[in-house]
């Protein structure tokens, strides 16, 4: 039977991706344009200058993405865009790139939710197993997302105010770590003890909603506290607690979601699921209720585009078509 294969396109924030995937399983190409080392100088992703670096990396991207690969333009079958979530100006770049590349070659085009992707990234390490759960934690996103086949999303739960990687942003920065803040705390808490109490935020009974302002400003208010009183301060101890509170509250609601849903299977994704507690909590709690957990290796849990065109596969497949008015937005419902 024939292979589908799909090339996948992401420039939601401030990696420049494209990535050939064979079937939705295999990947046959991931090239990935990080900006990270540009945008530390800002301490944070500046959207004009994400811009103008994907127009940038754009076309060499796709290329590299088609070389790799070992196909040719005539062995696809769709061209998988990244449509929003995301930095409107940013997105804009890899939508009409993609638009152009689908126009030039005579290619369906399919438009992807980015969060979406994070959650078939999951499908490199293992088949998918319905129903399950998964946890999307990054930069822009906190997200409980309920599957009961592929290509259908239900999210159960949210959070109200900032996403679990931007809270390890905001701890990083108050703590003088450089930006991207989640690594340099993983890091950082190695060498630490989880002595001091900061918040969880569990809100209302059964609630599979999250917050984490409170917590970041309880960390914020502490760093100032000590700082006032001239204490020297316990950073790897403060980082160790601040990702204690953080994975602890994200291992109790998803294994409370995977429970009540009955679920088959747990997925973590995005950014965040790179964090080593999250990683080794969310494990022992899955194994001690004998669900199976999938984390993708690291490099697939940041922004890539294989995941985008993984999951652009089953949107392909299921017939989902964007014509040549694809435009890209930055906030969009799964
Ligand atoms: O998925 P991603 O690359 O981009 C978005 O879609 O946002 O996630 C980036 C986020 C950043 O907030 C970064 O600090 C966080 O993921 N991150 C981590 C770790 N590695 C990346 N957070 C905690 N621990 C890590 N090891
Ligand atoms: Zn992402």
């Amino acid at each position: 039977s024939k292979k589908t294969m799909i090339l996948g396109i992401e420039t939601s924030c401030d990696e420049t991706a494209a990535a050939v995937v064979e079937n939705g399983t295999v990947i046959r190409s991931n090239a990935v344009s990080s900006q990270i080392d540009i945008h530390r100088r800002f301490g944070g992703v500046v959207p004009e200058v994400a811009s103008r670096h994907h127009v940038d990396q754009i076309t060499v991207i796709c290329e590299e993405a088609l070389n790799q690969s070992g196909i040719t333009w005539e062995d696809l079958d769709a061209i998988a865009v990244t449509q929003g979530p995301g930095l409107i100006g940013a997105l804009l770049v890899g939508v009409n790139g993609a638009k152009a590349l689908a126009y030039v070659h005579g290619l369906p085009l399919v438009p992807v939710h980015h969060i979406t992707g994070h959650i078939y990234a999951n499908r490199f390490v293992h088949e998918l197993e319905f129903p399950l759960i998964a946890l999307v934690v990054s930069g822009g996103h906190t997200e409980l997302v309920s599957m009961k086949e592929h290509g259908s999303y239900e999210v159960i739960g949210t959070t109200r105010d900032d996403a679990a990687g931007e809270a390890f942003d905001k701890v990083a920065r108050t703590l003088g770590l450089p930006y991207p803040g989640g690594p340099e705390i993983d890091r950082m808490a190695q060498g630490g003890r989880p002595s001091i109490d900061f918040p969880r935020a569990w809100l209302e009974e059964g609630s599979l909603d999250f917050s984490f302002s409170g917590l970041k400003s309880a960390v914020i208010n502490y760093v100032h506290n000590e700082q006032q009183r001239g204490h020297e301060l316990n950073s790897t101890d403060i980082a160790a607690s601040f990702q204690e509170s953080v994975s602890e509250v994200l291992v109790k609601k998803t294994m409370y979601a995977a429970k009540q849903m009955r679920a088959r299977q747990i997925l973590v994704a995005g950014g965040v699921s790179a964090n080593s507690k999250v990683r080794s909590e969310m494990e022992k709690a899955a194994r001690a209720q004998g669900i199976p957990l999938v984390i993708p290796p690291l490099s697939l849990c940041t922004d890539n585009a294989a995941m985008i065109a993984a999951s652009g596969t089953i949107g392909f497949l299921k017939g989902a078509r964007a014509d040549l008015s694809l435009n890209g937005k930055a906030s969009l419902a799964i």
